[in-house]
């Protein structure tokens, strides 16, 4: 059964924006995209930066260090130099508000 676990209120992220949320330990980007959530790990695969410091446009994330974009839904290395994908995880909003996150 996945293990969803409760990292933030919905509404502390404005639509197409992008924060980074502490969660069990681990440093995740959570998204919305036009009202709806994702989660990817923050730091980027190619080097030292947080994609939540980059650009979201639309389901894209542009890292903040040398522009190398993931689409946020599946976390697929889009443009270079980016060579690995990123981690993404299932999310879910709850009752409360809260987005629920699945890792
Ligand atoms: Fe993200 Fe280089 S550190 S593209």
């Amino acid at each position: 059964e996945e293990n969803y676990i409760k990292a933030v209120e919905a509404n502390k992220i404005p639509e197409d924006d992008v924060i980074g949320v502490d969660v069990n330990g681990y440093n995740l980007a959570v998204y919305n995209v036009e009202g709806e959530f994702f989660a990817t790990d923050n730091i980027c695969t190619h080097g030292n930066a947080k994609l939540c410091d980059g650009f979201l446009d639309g389901h894209r994330i542009e890292c903040p260090l040398h522009q190398g974009e993931f689409d946020v839904r599946s976390g697929k290395a889009c443009t270079s130099p980016l060579t690995e994908d990123i981690k993404a995880y299932p999310t879910k909003v709850g009752d409360d508000g809260f987005i629920y996150i699945s890792m």
